[in-house]
């Protein structure tokens, strides 16, 4: 039985499982109750009027880092939560590179009790491998993690997985889903050597993605393939940057798939040209490559080899990128402005209006299990986000949720904006207005 207050949403646009259609929407309680061409109000419903705008399940982004615990000079499970909540971001699954990592169950059970009434989307917590908890990988269920995180190359943090019997045994044990960063840390730190013998510390920001190579990268996501073929893993392979690797993944639907692959905003949004101006505000991990490669990623998303689309949002403080090329942090804070990125992509004729949910909804939802969200579907929670396009917005230092109070997005004028974001069933942002009471939630996960 549905209980609690009905909200009435008429004339949305809704754009939802490869389709668009102009609909009424009953949220009754936190679920959807009716989607109907027309439902008529009753009275002691709230009604709100969409005017045509689109709606759009509320956003699954798979990763992101949220620096809670030990990284909060940079962000917090609550600030960065009120971004993700400001750009039409409902659900965040969070990166285990905190300090103290989250490498075993008692750091998990302690990130979901800070997020627990403290974060204002709703959450999911990875469990990190390491050269050494096999152990604790075999032991952990659903309830307590959405997918274990491996970094087979070393970034920020300490948690690069390079023993090859480490790799084998939780390729062929993981109980969960095994998301990957993949860049070979032997052909960076060559690459790395190259560079500091001929620039000595004052390496250019733009050498990054010869550092951080296609080469480094083809090789280790090569690698994770093959163990997942191997051992039947149902691998994830994180934000890809390059073309070459498309060809290790196949189109087609989600469904059908044990290995998928996922890119991140700003690997569709920038390239190599963009170090001249924005230097270490763009450096991260997996590098921003050439503009071949953001073409090709483009095509990814289209063909169906790239599954999801994620932000690998990643604070640091401007005092940090502003160190030289070894010691400015790796991470560009990106989670209140995927949609609008993805928006503009949609606009400018590079990806379909369907894409955006389908990449950042139904098959984030559909690849880690998560129950009855990810879709406008009666019974479905009320995840839900309504974007204007007949109205932008200027990116200005001032209109940052995030901690450490900068974007590379700064000047950015986008053609649309997040008029609505409703978290389940509640309007959690309104006209440029948030509410204050936290009210994220725990995901929860099918068993299989
Ligand atoms: O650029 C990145 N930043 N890549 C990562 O893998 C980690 C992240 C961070 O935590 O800063």
């Amino acid at each position: 039985m549905m209980t609690g207050n009905k909200i009435l949403l008429v004339n949305a646009r809704l754009v939802n499982e490869g389709e668009v259609r102009e609909v009424d929407v009953l949220v009754e309680g936190d679920r959807i109750g009716r989607i109907e061409t027309q439902v008529s109000a009753r009275s002691g419903w709230e009604v709100i009027d969409l005017e045509g705008r689109y709606l759009f399940p509320g956003l699954i982004d798979d990763q992101v880092h949220f620096r809670e615990p030990g990284l909060t000079h940079k962000g917090s499970l609550a600030t960065e939560s009120r971004a993700a909540i400001r750009g039409g971001v409902t659900s965040v699954m969070e990166m285990p590179n905190t300090s103290p990592p989250t490498t075993d169950r008692k750091a998990l059970e302690d990130k979901l009790s800070r997020a627990r009434g403290r974060a204002l989307s709703n959450y999911a917590f990875y469990l990190g491998a390491t050269n050494g908890n096999l152990e604790e990988i075999r032991r952990i269920t659903r309830a307590h993690a959405c997918g274990i995180k491996v970094f087979m190359g070393a970034s920020t943090g300490n948690m690069l997985v390079d023993d090859p019997a480490a790799l084998e045994g939780i390729f062929a044990h993981a109980p969960l889903p095994v998301a990957t960063h993949c860049e070979d840390t032997p052909t960076i730190l060559a690459n790395e050597d190259r560079f500091r013998a001929r620039y000595g510390e004052d390496v250019p920001m733009s050498a990054h993605p010869l550092i951080r190579s296609a080469e480094a990268c083809y090789r280790s996501s090569s690698l994770a393939v093959d163990l997942a073929r191997r051992h039947g893993t149902r691998l994830h392979v994180l934000h890809l940057t390059t073309a070459l690797e498309l060809e290790l993944f196949e189109p087609g639907s989600l469904a059908d798939k044990r290995i998928t692959a996922e890119v991140c905003v700003h690997h569709l949004w920038f390239d190599e040209s963009r170090y001249a101006d924005l230097g270490s505000r763009i450096k991260c991990n997996p590098a921003i490559k050439t503009r071949d490669d953001r073409e090709g990623l483009l095509e990814g998303v289209r063909d169906g080899r790239i599954d999801v689309i994620a932000t690998d949002h990643a604070p640091h403080t401007l005092e940090e990128k502003s160190r030289p090329y070894f010691e400015a942090p790796a991470g560009l804070p990106l989670v209140q402005h995927s949609l609008q990125m993805l928006m503009e992509c949609h606009l400018s004729g590079e990806i379909a209006l369907t894409a955006i949910p389908e990449k950042t909804a139904h098959n984030p939802a559909c690849l880690f299990g998560v129950v009855d969200r990810g879709f406008v579907r009666e019974g479905y929670f009320a995840d839900l986000v309504a974007v204007d396009v007949n109205g932008g917005e200027l990116v200005t230092p001032e209109s940052l949720e995030y901690k450490c109070g900068w974007s590379p997005l700064e000047g950015q004028s986008f053609s649309s904006r997040v008029h609505l974001t409703m978290l389940n069933g509640e309007v959690v942002f309104r006209d440029g207005r948030l509410a204050k009471q936290p009210r994220g939630r725990k995901l929860e996960f099918e068993e299989r």
